[in-house]
Order: structure tokens, then sequence, then C-alpha cells
């Protein structure tokens, strides 16, 4: 299936280095119009202007006046949770009684997670996002079945099995020794094995007994390339009962870095109610905050301080969330959070939003060298978009006077439907219209 030597041509935009916060003359953007891409055994190894064809030794796919983009990298989403996004009517803790819990406990059948799991793979190709940072269910085969899915589909994945064992339904309670043993097992299989990572995973800790989470912390330390992944400072509520649950605790926070699970390796969900003490442990640990917007506008969780957090010099990432976020697609996400930054009276560049999606993910994920970018040596994930779909966004494109312009519109106005391919390590995974494609190449 992998073609060796593969050539796509169109208009090349990604990131260099990391654009300033709301300046939109930066040297960190890349475009490229109307170029090829060169992508030899799955790996970029160079560019050049469309003037200059690659020659018949190279399969050549023409995606001319299309924007071609990195595979976006979303850093927080729920596999099991596609199938009740879109629930009605609650805020974080009832959401999570209501809908969540009984959404999840349908993974202890292998067959379901193992379907599930294919079809939210599915649809995060789909969306053109080729990486993420993914929590399943507490059962083990829901995380074997994310790793083995997104082996068969080439992706960057990483994962691990979710841990919970209080203040949750019994059926999706572990305990701490079983857990252990399942956490030790995955590890040893997938971390580490294709393009797998191993994330340990505490769902927030209201749900995991101090005995837990020092497990969980003595794991990161045992295998101190494995991830971290959890939920943080979300919601007014959830920060109370974590107060009440961890009285010696300064914030809820130090609750994670008590049990050593802050590190430069751990992705933090929303962190909407932190302070500035928390702010500055994620910056000195390293760790990141994945920014969930749509997550945190669905919930009504509050409006995340994009700008503090840059301010403080703690790395952001964007994250759907689905499904309490209402998308998969980074575009939607990321509009959602310019709204956000817009009622913080800022103004979020696409060129900030974009790298949030792509090379400042993957920095703050440690993967630079591997995805994010068009840099030579990176993975070939690539996605291939239509600038505007109907009138409105073709109208709009028409009318854009300079890059910035035309890339903000795209991302105010597209989705998924504006996929036209997805490339997965130098092999097209999805493509929106496969006789369209067929005949472009
Ligand atoms: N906090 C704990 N679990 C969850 C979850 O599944 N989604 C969100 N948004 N927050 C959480
Ligand atoms: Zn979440």
């Amino acid at each position: 299936q992998l073609p060796r030597r593969l050539a796509l041509r169109g208009d090349l935009l990604d990131f260099t280095g990391m654009p300033e916060w709301a300046t939109i003359e930066t040297p960190a953007v890349r475009f490229r119009p109307d170029h090829w891409v060169l992508i030899e055994d799955g790996r970029i190894v160079g560019a050049q202007p469309a003037a200059q064809p690659p020659d018949e030794s190279w399969e050549r796919h023409d995606y001319r006046g299309r924007l071609v983009l990195p595979g976006f990298i979303d850093t927080h989403v729920h596999s099991p949770q596609i199938d009740m996004i879109a629930s009605y009517g609650t805020e974080l803790l009832d959401w999570l009684n209501t809908y969540t819990f009984p959404a999840e406990m349908c993974f202890a059948n292998p067959a379901v997670a193992h379907a599930g799991a294919a079809r939210f793979l599915d649809a995060l190709l789909e969306s053109g996002t080729t990486s993420a940072v993914v929590f399943p269910t507490v059962h083990k085969g829901s995380a074997e079945a994310l790793f083995a899915g997104a082996s068969a589909r080439g992706m960057r994945l990483v994962t691990g099995k979710v841990l919970m064992d209080r203040n949750a339904p019994p059926s999706l309670c572990d305990d701490v020794v079983k857990a252990e043993r399942d956490c030790v097992d995955l590890i040893e299989r997938w971390h580490g094995v294709g393009r797998n990572s191993y994330a340990v995973t505490v769902r927030f800790a209201p749900t995991s007994t101090p005995e837990q989470l020092q497990m969980a912390g003595q794991l990161c330390a045992a295998y101190p390339t494995t991830y971290m992944q959890t939920h943080v400072a979300e919601n007014r509520d959830e920060v109370k009962w974590v107060q009440s649950l961890f009285p010696e605790a300064r914030s809820y926070l130090d609750v994670y870095t008590r049990a050593g699970l802050l590190y430069s390796r751990s992705v933090l969900a929303h962190g909407i109610w932190l302070d500035d003490n928390d702010r500055a442990a994620i910056r000195d640990s390293g760790a990141q905050v994945a920014h969930s917007p749509s997550s945190n506008l669905f919930l009504g969780s509050g409006l995340f301080d994009w700008n503090g957090a840059v301010q403080a010099g703690a790395n952001v990432s964007m994250a759907s969330d689905v499904g309490a976020g209402t998308s998969l697609s980074m575009q939607r996400t990321l509009a959602d959070a310019y709204k956000i930054q817009a009622l913080n009276g800022q103004r979020l560049t696409a060129w900030k939003a974009l790298h949030s999606a792509t090379r400042g993910a993957a920095q703050a994920l440690g993967l630079e060298r591997e995805i994010g970018s068009f840099d030579i040596g990176c993975t070939a994930d690539v996605c291939v978009w239509d600038w505007a779909r109907g009138l409105v966004a073709e109208r709009r494109d028409q009318l854009v006077r300079d890059l910035h312009e035309r890339v903000f519109a795209w991302l105010t106005l597209s989705d998924e439907r504006n996929l036209v391919a997805a490339y997965v390590a130098g092999v097209k995974r999805h493509a929106a219209d496969a006789a369209t494609a067929a005949q472009q190449e």
C-alpha cells in the first residue's frame, strides 16, 4: 500500500516555530503555495515548487488549488463518548453520571470495544486528525482495541486504560492491584511499539483513591517515557469536591503533583480554574494544558485564559474533548477557541490557533521530530483540504486580502466536510470522494 516515493501538490502550510501571541506578522509561518511535498518510505524528504515537478520515479497526486496541512493532533478526546456526544442539559458532574458512565459501561464487552475503537479512529481520520491522545474506558480491552486499531491504520496514538476506583458505578471501578497489573501488561505490550505510546490515565482526582494515585505515580516513575493524562480544574463544583476529598493538597493540581503525576509528559485537560502557582508548576514541569474550548462551552465549565497560560510560560495544545466537545473537527474546535478568547477580550490569531493543533501540540508532547509539520524527517501525516465549500465560504475566500485573512476564514468556516484526503505515514487512509480522488491521480 505504501508507495515508496510519493509527491503531493498543493498549497503547503505549516510552522517552523512558535507564533507569538496576537502577532500576525511572524517568521514562524511557512507557506509554500503550489508546491510538491515529497515523501519517501512514509517520511517527508523535501518540497519543491510546482514548476519543478518530480520525475517519473515519484507517484504524483495533484491537489493544486487546495490547502495541504500536517495532520491534526487532538491532545484530549474520549473514544467511547462518540456514542453520547451532544447529550442535553447538564454540567460536568451530572453529565458524567447521566450520560458518560452508562455509555462507558458498554465497553466491558470486547466486541463493543473493538467496534467502538475502529469507528472512533475512522472518525478521527475523517476529520483530518492523524494523531491523538485518547481516553478509552476502565476496561483493559478498550485500550488494547485502540492500540490495535491505530496500528492497523498507521496512526500516532497515545492512550492507556482509565484508572478509577471510587465515586463511579461499581462496574466501572478497578482496584489498585488489578489496575497496576493491567497497566504494566499494556505498557510492556504496546508502549513504543510502532507509533503507540502508553499514557497512565487517571480519569480525575475524584474517581481515584489516594492509593491509586500513588500507584499511578509509581508507574510514571518506573516507566518514565510513558505519558500521563488526566482532567484538572474544569468545573467549579468539581474543584470544590476535590478540595473536600484532598484537604491536605494546596490546590487541585497539587493532588497530582504530590502523587508524582506532574512531569513533562503530563497532558492536563481543561485547567480553567488554575491559579498562578499552578500555572508556574505546569511551566516548570514542562507539562501541557489540553485546551478544550468546545467542551468548556458546551458544559458551561468556563472560559480558559489561554493568554494567561502563555504569559506564565505553560504549554497549551488543542483538544476536542469529544463527547463533552461537540465535534471532532479541529477547525470547529479552533473556531470555538477564538470565540472564548473574544469573550476574554483578546484575539486569537489563525497562526496561534493552527499551531496549537499541529506543531505546538507535537512540541508539547515531545514529538516534533515525528508529527506536526513538514520538517524533513517527519512522518508523512498529511491532509488535503478544500479552501472553501459552499456559497458563503467560496465568496469569502474570493475576497480575502492576505494569507492570514484567508486562513482565518478557512478555520472559521470549514470543518471535516472540507477534507479531500488524509495520508497517514504516506498511505492514503481517507478520501472524501474516492471517485474524484482517483480521477485526480
Ligand atoms: N472529568 C472526568 N471525566 C471526564 C470526562 O469524561 N469528560 C470531561 N469533559 N471531564 C471529565
Ligand atoms: Zn475529557
